[in-house]
């Protein structure tokens, strides 16, 4: 028997911060007892801890996951005149980071399977929009006339990109790969039958946030970059701090955008629950699964379910449906106390500060019909099965009243 008016959040740190409250508060009063508050030896500490369990040469700790981003394409000397090429459909930062240095991003369609950047779109728009650079390096976007340099897809909600295709068109193309990670720490991507990596560590540089909502979340902004190659991790380590050099003296026009030292300490504890907190987000969109299945509206096509995350494809950053009447289930949801979200309710094409582009409503149909349809439903390691049956309890009303 289900209790009636249990509230449901759509995340509850809380929850998560009761677990670990001991070993937080140590780690933060060892950083206080310092004074050590900019880089130093804790933040070192999470660097070389985060680039272990990322498998990775380096692990560059950031402010935040719009810096990791912009300091990634700085790294690659991506600029004016210059074009990357990235979802609609995702957070904002992606693409500003693109814009933020003077480049244009050009904005491609996701699958509507999975809301991730569309390899076949990437192809088709490579083969078909773009032609030979007049200089004869790369591609260049005629219209426009820059020179397309990156791909930067999305590993969007905690889901992996299918990567292996975009690393060859990368290869034939010679262009860089800069993965947008915020969301799926924990995720490995499938690159053959046998060879599973985690996501970030594919491309040329994996950027991370450390948002409190994201599967590894600080306590405050933080983000970081990780990479195998050492100019690059190097270029990176420069920019975060002014793009000094040596003490006081500049060799480029940098950020200051380090990890805070007290949010590297909560990180360190945090990424040692990391892959026991990802398991058991994977446990709850199981849950849903059957849950749902058994209500009928899948069969009936009134909702449908995000994939099940085989081998840690998906860590369910959040568990998004696409639902029929979303803007009047959100409604009723909150009505009885279930929080959910819309990640994202206008695509980037037609975000205001992007109308110099000359976007239209119908260029990304993809993308511009899953702003419509998606909703977020709670999602996060503590979650209660009780909690789930509610919530798939009150979405069955809505739809059967
Ligand atoms: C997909 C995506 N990219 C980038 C970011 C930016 O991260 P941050 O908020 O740490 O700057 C976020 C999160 O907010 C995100 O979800």
């Amino acid at each position: 028997m289900l209790r009636k008016n249990i509230e449901v959040p759509l995340l509850d740190l809380k929850a998560q911060y009761r677990r670990i409250r001991a070993e937080v508060s140590q780690a933060i009063d060892e950083v206080l007892e310092s004074q050590q508050f900019i880089l130093g030896s804790k933040v070192q500490r999470f660097e070389e801890q985060a680039a272990s369990y990322l498998q990775s040469d380096a692990a560059i700790g950031v402010a935040s996951g719009s810096d990791a981003l912009l300091l990634s394409l700085m790294a690659l000397g991506i600029g004016a005149g210059d074009a990357v090429l990235v979802p609609t459909f995702t957070f904002f930062s992606t693409a500003s980071s693109i814009a933020r240095l003077g480049a244009m991003p050009i904005f491609l369609d996701i699958d509507p399977e999975n809301y991730l950047i569309d390899p076949k779109s990437v192809e088709a728009f490579l083969k078909e929009r773009c032609r030979p650079h007049p200089d004869g390096q790369g591609l260049m976007e005629p219209k426009s006339r820059s020179r397309i340099r990156a791909i930067l897809p999305v590993h969007l909600f905690g889901q992996c990109c299918s990567m292996t295709p975009l690393l060859s068109l990368a290869q034939k193309h010679h262009l860089h790969i800069v993965e947008d990670v915020a969301q799926a720490f924990g995720a490995r991507a499938l690159l053959s039958q046998r060879v599973s990596k985690p996501v970030g560590t594919i491309g040329d540089l994996g950027c991370f946030s450390f948002f409190p909502t994201k599967t590894l979340g600080g306590m405050g902004d933080g983000g970081l970059v990780a990479t195998d190659k050492k100019d690059l991790a190097d270029k990176v380590r420069m920019l975060r701090v002014h793009g000094q050099g040596s003490r006081y003296h500049h060799l480029a026009v940098g950020l200051n955008s380090r990890l805070d030292a007290i949010q590297a300490a909560i990180l360190a504890v945090k990424l040692r629950y990391l892959d026991q907190w990802c398991e058991e987000r994977i446990q709850r969109a199981h849950l849903y699964q059957n849950l749902f299945s058994g209500t009928g509206l899948v069969r009936d096509k009134i909702i449908s379910l995000p994939a099940p995350g085989n081998e840690r494809s998906h860590v369910f950053n959040y568990y998004v449906i696409r639902v029929q009447q979303r803007d009047d289930l959100k409604q009723y949801l909150r009505g009885h106390g279930i929080q959910t979200e819309v990640y994202y309710p206008l695509p980037l094409h037609l975000q205001p500060c992007f109308a110099h582009l000359g976007h239209r409503q119908g260029d990304y149909p993809n993308s511009e019909l899953a702003t419509s349809q998606v909703l977020a439903l709670p999602m996060y390691p503590e979650l209660t099965s009780e909690q789930q049956e509610i919530v798939v309890q009150k979405i069955k009303d809505f739809y059967r009243k």
